[in-house]
């Protein structure tokens, strides 16, 4: 149920994927009737998403390699619940030592080139099924203290805002932001890092 959840979110997504391979829905046809070799090149090349009309508070669901990832625009109140201390003291990996998570430019505070995005693989770290978006604060059944974040259904881990995954849980490690650069103020390209 999670996965067709999901799934329709994509679909509402692909409304907003501009240019390149970025036609994800489009190309899904397609696919079928290509070579190995080609499939393997259109499946593996980058995804350009237009986030201009993500609202506030808003996540959208793109494909890229054949994983879901999340384009979650924060707000100024989730940026700073996530960063109280109380918060930071729940996570197993506050500062995203783990190096294998995220690239250099996003293992910060936020774990993102511009704090108002966060762009992230939706798989849970524990055995790969897709968490569900909670950006809610303190709903009945995640309890007082949630903060708005992740939640896998499959074993009950969960991750904030940023994908950090909570202490005491069965995920091992926070959840894996992808390469991605901005090509416009507007316009995200993930599967490839930032010129440097
Ligand atoms: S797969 Fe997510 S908690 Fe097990």
């Amino acid at each position: 149920m999670t996965r067709d959840k999901d799934r329709r979110r994509f679909l509402v997504a692909t409304t907003m994927v501009v240019g390149g391979a970025g036609t994800v829905a489009a190309l899904w046809p397609f696919l079928a009737s290509m070579w190995p070799s080609e499939k393997a090149r259109v499946a593996g090349a980058p995804v350009t998403v237009d986030i201009s009309r993500i609202e506030p508070g808003q996540q959208i669901t793109v494909e890229w390699r054949g994983r879901p990832v999340w384009v979650l625009r924060r707000t100024p109140e989730m940026l700073a619940a996530m960063e109280t201390p109380a918060h930071r003291a729940r996570l197993r990996d506050p500062d995203s030592e783990l190096a294998t998570q995220q690239p250099p430019y996003a293992r910060n505070a936020t774990r993102s080139i511009h704090p108002e995005h966060l762009v992230v693989i939706g798989i849970c770290t524990h055995l790969g099924c897709v968490p569900t978006f909670r950006p809610d604060l303190a709903p009945e059944d995640l309890g007082p203290e949630w903060d708005g974040g992740y939640f896998c259904p499959c074993h009950g881990s969960r991750y904030d805002l940023a994908g950090r995954v909570y202490k005491r849980m069965p995920a091992p490690s926070n959840l894996v932001v992808p390469p991605y650069r901005y090509v416009a103020d507007s316009i995200v390209e993930i599967g490839v890092d930032p010129d440097v």
